[in-house]
C-alpha cells in the first residue's frame, strides 16, 4: 500500500480509501446489506493497509455507519481515520445538527469523527448550510474534539466549486473525478485549484461507480493493443494516482477479490508515474468512450422547463450513459427517475421550444424520438 501525507494536515493516509456505500451487491443498489460480509471486507482492507474509510449518514438506508462501527471494534478504530457526512435534508437548525452528529458518533461507536463533510453540496446547498450556521457548528465541534476536520463533498458545476472552495477555511474536499470526468463537475480545473490552495483532495467515483471497470469492445481493443497489460480498473486508478494533488482515492468494494485487487494496485501507484505513451493511451480511451455518445447535450438546461414535462437533459444523460458504458438500462438511476416521474420522451408534442433555446443547436425532437425508440424513455 502506498501512503500519502495530507498536505497541510500532516496526516499519513493510505492512497486507497474504502468507500462504505456499496456493500449491498451490485452497483444497482438493491437487496439487503450482508453485515457479516461487510464487516469482514472492511477488516480485510484495514489488515491490508487501508487507513481511510468513508461513509455517510444516509448510505445503505442509514445502516452503513452502524456496520462500519461494528467493523471498527476490537481495536480497528485506532488504526484508521473515518470520514462521514451531514446531509442537508435532515438538519434545519443547530439542535438538529447536534442531534445528528451525536447519532453518527453513537452508530460509529467512537468519540470523534476525523473528517466531517457537508454532504454532496453545490452552491445552493452551501448557501443553505451557511443559513443554518453549519460552518460555525463544524468549527465549534472541532474545538470540542468531536470532529477533527471541516470538509465538504461536492457535486455541481465548476463555478460553484470555485466559489465554495474559497468561501471558507476547509481542511479537505471530496470530489468526483476519473479519466472521463476531466471537464465534468469540479473536473481537472477544480482539482488543480484545490492543489494551488493547499487543500487536500479525496476522490470518489474513481471508476464511475464501477462503470469504468468493464471496458466496451472499442475501449478494450485499445487496452489490448498497448504493450503493457493492465486491467481497466488498474488503468483508471493508475491515471488518478498520477495526479500529485490527489491524496486518497475512494473505491467502494462489494467483494473480497475487489479489495485484494485494489490493495495490489495501490501498491504500485504514485504521482508522476505514468509515461507519455500511457497518458496518450488514456486520452485515446476517453475518446473511444466519447465516440459512443448519443446526444451532444451538455446539461446546461436552457431547454427547460419543457412545456410538456419532458425531462430533456435527464433523458439524454441516461441515453448517453447506457451507450457509453454498456450499462444495463434497468439499473440506470436517471432512467428510473424519468419513468417514475412520467417525464419521458413520449410526452413530446414537437413544439420546438427546446430547439430554439438549445445553445448546441441539437435536433432535440428527432433525438428524443430516437431515445424513445431505443430505451422507451
Ligand atoms: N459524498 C458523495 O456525494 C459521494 C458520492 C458517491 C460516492 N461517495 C463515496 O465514494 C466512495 C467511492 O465511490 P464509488 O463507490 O462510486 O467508487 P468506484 O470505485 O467508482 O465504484 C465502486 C464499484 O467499482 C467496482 N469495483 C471496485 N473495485 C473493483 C475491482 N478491483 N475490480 C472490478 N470492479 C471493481 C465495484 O462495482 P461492482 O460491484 O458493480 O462490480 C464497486 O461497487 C463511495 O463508496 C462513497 O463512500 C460519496
Amino acid at each position: 500500500m502506498q501512503y500519502r501525507t495530507m498536505g497541510k494536515l500532516g496526516i499519513r493516509t493510505s492512497a486507497f480509501g474504502l468507500g462504505c456505500m456499496r456493500f449491498n451487491g451490485p452497483a444497482s443498489g438493491d437487496s439487503v446489506i450482508d453485515e457479516a460480509k461487510a464487516v469482514s471486507l472492511i477488516r480485510r482492507a484495514i489488515d491490508g493497509g487501508v487507513t481511510y474509510l468513508d461513509t455517510a449518514y444516509v448510505y445503505l438506508d442509514k445502516t452503513s455507519e452502524t456496520v462500519l462501527g461494528e467493523a471498527l471494534l476490537d481495536g480497528y478504530r485506532d488504526k484508521v481515520t473515518i470520514a462521514t457526512k451531514m446531509p442537508m435534508e435532515y438538519v434545519h437548525d443547530r439542535a438538529e445538527m447536534e442531534a445528528l452528529l451525536e447519532s453518527e458518533l453513537k452508530k460509529l461507536r467512537t468519540d470523534h469523527i476525523d473528517f466531517y463533510l457537508m454532504h454532496g453540496i453545490d452552491l445552493k446547498k452551501w448557501q443553505y448550510f451557511k443559513s443554518i450556521g453549519a460552518p460555525e457548528f463544524f468549527d465549534d465541534m472541532k474545538k470540542e474534539g468531536k470532529i477533527r476536520y471541516k470538509c465538504f463533498s461536492f457535486h455541481g458545476p465548476y463555478e460553484d466549486f470555485e466559489y465554495i472552495l474559497q468561501d471558507n477555511d476547509w481542511d479537505m474536499v471530496q470530489i468526483q473525478y476519473n479519466f472521463m470526468d476531466v471537464e465534468n463537475q469540479a473536473g481537472t480545473r477544480g482539482l488543480e485549484l484545490a492543489g494551488r490552495l493547499g487543500i487536500p483532495v479525496v476522490i470518489m467515483e474513481g471508476l464511475l461507480g464501477g462503470r469504468l471497470s468493464k471496458a466496451p469492445s472499442n475501449v478494450q481493443a485499445l487496452y489490448d493493443a498497448f504493450p503493457v497489460k493492465r486491467s481497466p480498473v488498474e488503468w483508471a486508478f493508475r491515471w488518478l494516482c498520477n495526479h500529485p494533488e490527489i491524496e486518497v482515492v475512494l473505491s467502494g468494494c462489494n467483494e473480497t477479490e475487489q479489495v485484494d485487487d485494489n490493495l495490489r494496485i495501490f501498491d504500485t501507484v504514485a504521482p508522476g508515474i505514468m509515461t507519455e505513451d500511457e497518458l496518450r493511451l488514456m486520452d485515446n480511451v476517453r475518446e473511444a468512450y466519447l465516440s459512443r455518445t448519443k446526444a451532444g447535450c451538455t446539461g446546461c438546461r436552457y431547454c427547460m422547463p419543457c412545456p410538456n414535462g419532458v425531462n430533456i437533459p435527464g433523458i439524454f444523460s441516461a441515453w448517453n450513459n447506457v451507450s457509453l458504458y454498456d450499462t444495463d438500462p434497468r439499473w440506470d438511476w436517471n432512467l428510473k427517475q424519468i419513468r417514475e416521474k412520467d417525464s419521458g420522451a413520449d410526452r413530446c408534442v414537437g413544439c420546438g421550444a427546446c430547439e430554439a433555446a438549445c445553445p448546441q443547436h441539437l435536433s432535440i425532437i428527432d433525438l428524443l424520438r430516437d431515445a424513445w425508440r431505443e430505451l422507451k424513455v
